[in-house]
């Protein structure tokens, strides 16, 4: 069957080299429309996104995030901000806010024909600072992901990762794990 959505969630692969290749900045629009669209707790929307582009700043990215040193020409600061969040209730969802909005640009890129990566930085708290120094964010703002953004210059295969034994139908069935 042929579906784009599900063929650009199964073939979104942690990609870890890129070319040198710019992305457009329509694109990089369309990735932070995508990020918006997400759901969040009661639609609170506690996030905020900082688009890296400047050569210096990726390379403080890539000396100084210990898992962080990719080429990509871009990236996207995926950050939550608590004072956007009108509800206090809602405030406690606001890292599965910003990882809804995080996928959502993963997923779209591929159907741009972009590649990505999520770099992990909350709850790391030497990541945060690092991260909060290049981009200048307050200390009320937290960065969560930053998103390498780029051309793939190597090759990953699609797939699923689906595993049975992770489902139960009804009742929960003690396992292994
Ligand atoms: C919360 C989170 C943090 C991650 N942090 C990093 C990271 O710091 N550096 C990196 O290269 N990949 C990182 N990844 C990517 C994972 O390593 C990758 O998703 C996983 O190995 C599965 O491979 P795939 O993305 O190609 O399916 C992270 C992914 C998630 C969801």
């Amino acid at each position: 069957m042929q579906n784009p959505t599900l063929d650009s969630i199964f073939g979104r692969r942690s990609i870890r080299k890129y070319t040198d290749q710019p992305v457009e900045p329509e694109k990089l629009d369309l990735l932070l429309q995508a990020a918006m669209a997400a759901p969040s707790a009661m639609n609170c929307k506690p996030w905020e996104f900082v688009l890296v582009t400047e050569p210096e700043k990726l390379a403080q990215f890539r000396s100084r995030l210990i898992f962080g040193n990719r080429n990509a020409p871009a990236a996207i600061v995926v950050c939550g901000n608590p004072r956007l969040s009108t509800n206090p209730a809602a405030r406690l969802f606001w890292v599965a806010d910003c990882s809804a909005a995080t996928e959502n640009i993963l997923v779209a890129a591929v159907s741009l024909g972009l590649a990505t990566v999520w770099v992990g930085v909350h709850p790391v708290g030497d990541f945060v600072r690092v991260v909060r120094d290049i981009v200048g964010l307050p200390r009320y703002v937290t960065p969560l992901s930053l998103i390498y953004v780029g051309y793939a210059l190597e090759v990953k295969q699609p797939r699923t990762q689906f595993d049975a034994a992770r489902v139960h139908w009804q009742q929960y069935k003690k396992g292994k794990g």
